[in-house]
């Protein structure tokens, strides 16, 4: 069961002898039913009045439906007299729960309510008619919402802790990040944070060691501290060279932030389920991932695209076939309609900011696009790069007897956050990703990407450039 949390608002809640709430409480009872039926356990909470902003701003609150007709006997001047104000009131917060409007209102055409429903103000919050086909449509909705909610992510990379050689200014560094980090999670609810490798900086043991700290104490700062709500993935400085095992550092960093979290370790190709245990990182795919969010709507995919496993000193940058297939069977079972994030440390395409001999791109970067595509993930998100871009790919395969169009890949790619990326683009840098709730007329959600960039002379950071805004089609190329 997923328990959802609606705040109710509608005056007839306040008279419970009225022939008027006995039908509203009729509503109840058949949203909670069809709710339940669908594995949705509504958690109601009701007011006849709108004073409802201070209790948003204590709770949790998934949904909020509105009567635009409210309680108002106390003449208390402060508070709202329509729902409309209190959608006023609403807008004005930095980030706040749906809202949708059920009321008889909306069909009598000589309301006083009748310019509001067609306000701006109102535009696009969804409207429901209080009948008894009304709650149902308002069930359906709320049931889409539950099962395909909208959520943020906050995207870092490349942290490279142990970059500043001098420990005060490594730890000004991350105070100031921590404040940051605290301070949005305070303004925009963030149910993700999604890490693409690059913990350490050149001296694995001691810099990775530091890093798990750091990454609990960021954690603790957007208060994402379920397993479900944290997924990460290696890049090329968490490997090391000298040491006969050089992906040792990295376990022992993975068993210090899985510490006493089943669940976050129960999510690698290396665990053992008989023992359960997570076995030593002794090859590339030890690391591959795959793990659910908070629904079963939502995938991250975590790759590994380090390769050192031909005697090299150096990495290359691949996935490799042996993980393509490891990665194929962990999605055996899992459904379709799922919203599949995939995360690796090194970019699929060279990246348009330049050709540095430190940013290759993948080896298997075109099959990369196919295969993710083909097994329905829409959206990749990578670091390792000196520029901070959203593209987008989209594969038709022509060599087969009937044409076959595969799902469009949306790229992310995530600058360094810890340390100068280049010369030529010299800031730290974060990302926040706000995907919108499934829209099953379009088969889409919506996508917002914003970032953060640090000021190094004045140490803070501020809205970086333009947001980009864009849609993530939900298409399953199995069909
Ligand atoms: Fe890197």
């Amino acid at each position: 069961m997923i328990d959802f949390n609606l705040y109710w608002v509608d005056d007839d809640f306040q008279d419970k002898k009225t022939d008027l709430a006995w039908r509203l409480g009729q509503y109840v009872d058949t949203l909670s039913s069809f709710l339940r039926n669908r594995g949705i356990n509504p958690i109601f909470t009701t007011s006849a009045c709108g004073s409802i902003l201070d209790d948003l701003a204590f709770s949790k609150t998934d949904l909020i439906i509105l009567d635009v007709h409210l309680y108002n006997s106390i003449k208390n001047k402060k508070e709202p007299v329509s729902g409309f104000e209190i959608i006023d009131r609403i807008n004005k917060l930095i980030s706040h729960p749906p809202v949708v409007l059920f009321t008889h209102y909306l069909d009598i055409q000589t309301s006083q309510y009748r310019e509001n429903f067609d306000s701006q103000q109102a535009k696009n919050i969804p409207k429901f008619q209080k009948s008894d086909e009304g709650v149902l449509h308002l069930a359906e909705y709320i049931s889409e919402l539950a099962l395909y909610p909208p959520f943020s992510m906050v995207i870092l990379s490349d942290l490279h802790v142990g970059y500043f050689q001098d420990k005060e200014r490594q730890s000004i560094f991350h105070d100031i990040l921590f404040d940051e980090l605290r301070d949005l999670a305070l303004r925009t609810s963030i149910n993700y944070l999604v890490i693409t490798g690059d913990f350490a900086w050149k001296n694995q043991g001691e810099d990775l060691t530091k890093a798990a700290k750091v990454i609990n104490e960021i954690r603790d700062c957007l208060l994402v501290k379920q397993s479900h709500q944290f997924h990460f993935c290696p890049g090329n400085h968490d490997v090391c060279f000298n040491n006969d095992n050089p992906w040792e550092s990295y376990y022992e960093f993975v068993m210090e932030l899985t510490a006493g979290d089943p669940q976050l370790r129960h999510r690698f190709y290396s665990y053992h389920d008989r023992t359960e245990r997570l076995r030593s990182f002794k090859d590339r795919i030890s690391c591959l991932a795959v793990a659910r969010g908070s629904q079963d709507s939502i995938l991250f995919a975590a790759l590994n695209s380090c390769n050192i496993e031909n005697n090299d000193t150096i990495v290359k940058p691949e996935v490799g076939e042996e993980q393509w297939n490891g990665l194929r069977k962990l999605l055996e079972n899992e459904p379709i309609n799922q919203l599949r994030i995939a995360i690796l440390h090194h970019p699929i395409f060279a990246a348009p900011g330049g050709d540095f001999p430190d940013e290759r791109p993948l080896f298997d970067q075109a099959e990369a696009v196919h295969r993710l595509s083909n097994l329905n993930f829409q959206l990749l998100i990578h670091g390792h790069s000196h520029f901070s871009a959203v593209y987008e790919h989209r594969v038709t395969i022509l060599n087969e007897p009937s044409c076959h169009s595969a799902s469009k890949l949306t790229v992310i790619a995530c600058p360094t956050c810890g340390a100068e990326p280049s010369s030529s683009t010299p800031i730290r840098q974060y990302m926040i990703i706000s995907i919108g709730q499934y829209d099953r007329a379009t088969n889409s959600r919506s996508l917002r990407v914003r970032t953060r960039i640090y000021n190094q002379s004045n140490k803070t950071w501020s809205e970086g450039g333009a947001p980009f805004d864009s849609k993530i089609f939900i298409e399953d190329s199995r069909s």
